[in-house]
């Protein structure tokens, strides 16, 4: 009998379509990752319920509990190294980052980096960027120093931060997400300098699956559904953003004036970028030789990358 009730559970499940819940690792503190909330509030239409969790692709690449996880490209790459049944399956946003410089310590140019203190984030994608912005100007890492700190999400920036860093004249110049760089250049006021090239780096914020889930038809229908509504969402952020900056800011923790002040550098792109495999040759080339491994082949790099869940969600 008990077998019975299970076997009609099924039957009813497939008709109509099981109730399955989706869960995402993903960073809670950064801008980038806010569409999530808004889309799971305002246009998620899964099965279940769709939870984030603090976390990441490297949560992914380990917890076969999670269906999906959004990150910088870096972490995608260097989770993708050993575990090879990760997928990139959507870009949510590619961010220009910034450099702020102090003028007062003589660097009006990349150039004027050589010798100097640059704050940044070991092994992250923002030590990628400072890496290739000062290549840019043909300095090797042995030309200037790098420096550790933390963010800074609003004001008052505490010590240890890279803002705090910057005007106390402990560092010269850093690279990182945002807020931490306009909170730095507003505080250092006429003698911020600031440095930005899309063509040399963006952090590609995407979203990862596995290969098991994809496979699996009842989440994968889940999937589609939360990349649809991503879509939607990145719809209000390009072109009604004024209806989200206290929302945004309110995830974050920063004021709404500055996550306007932010809004430029970003770009809610929401699809596959046509350069992403030739950029991720190169940036894994570097990541290969800071984490000690083997480069990923082109042809692994290009595997990579499913654009067939877009391709799905634009079907619904
Ligand atoms: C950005 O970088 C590209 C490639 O190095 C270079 O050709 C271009 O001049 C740079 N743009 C700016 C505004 O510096
Ligand atoms: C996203 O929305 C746009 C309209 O804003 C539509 O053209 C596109 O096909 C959608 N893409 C997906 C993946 O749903």
């Amino acid at each position: 009998m008990a077998q019975g009730i299970h076997v009609l559970g099924i039957l009813l499940s497939l008709f109509f379509g099981q109730a399955i819940s989706l869960k995402i690792a993903t960073s809670l503190q950064w801008i980038e990752y806010t569409p999530q909330p808004y889309a799971i509030k305002n246009f998620y239409k899964g099965t279940d319920t769709a939870t984030l969790s603090s976390g990441g692709v490297a949560n992914l690449a380990t917890d076969s509990s999670l269906d999906l996880a959004a990150n910088a490209e870096t972490q995608g790459l260097k989770q993708y190294a050993s575990h090879k049944n990760l997928r990139l399956i959507y870009v949510i946003v590619e961010v220009g980052y910034r450099m702020v410089a102090n003028q007062a310590a003589g660097i009006t140019k990349i150039g004027d980096l050589k010798g100097k203190r640059i704050g940044t984030m070991q092994g992250t994608s923002a030590s990628y960027f400072v890496n290739k912005l000062l290549g840019s100007a043909n300095l090797k890492s042995s030309d200037y120093t790098i420096v550790s700190g933390s963010v800074c999400m609003k004001t008052p920036c505490g010590s240890g931060t890279f803002p705090s860093m910057i005007t106390g004249k402990k560092i010269d110049a850093f690279g990182i997400w945002e807020p931490a760089v306009e909170l730095g250049a507003k505080s250092l006021g006429s003698s911020a300098v600031i440095f930005q090239n899309v063509s040399i780096y963006r952090e590609v914020y995407s979203l990862y699956s596995t290969t098991e889930k994809l496979n699996n038809i009842a989440t994968r229908k889940n999937i589609v559904a939360y990349v649809k509504a991503l879509n939607q969402t990145l719809d209000v952020f390009r072109n009604r953003p004024e209806s989200v900056y206290a929302t945004v800011g309110g995830n974050v923790g920063v004021d709404a004036s500055v996550v306007q002040a932010v809004w430029p550098v970003h770009k809610w792109s929401g699809t596959i970028p046509s350069d992403l495999v030739d950029f991720l040759v190169v940036e894994d080339a570097y990541l290969a030789q800071s984490d000690k491994r083997a480069v990923t082949s082109k042809a692994d790099l290009t595997k990579f990358i499913d654009s067939s869940v877009i391709a799905d969600a634009q079907r619904i």
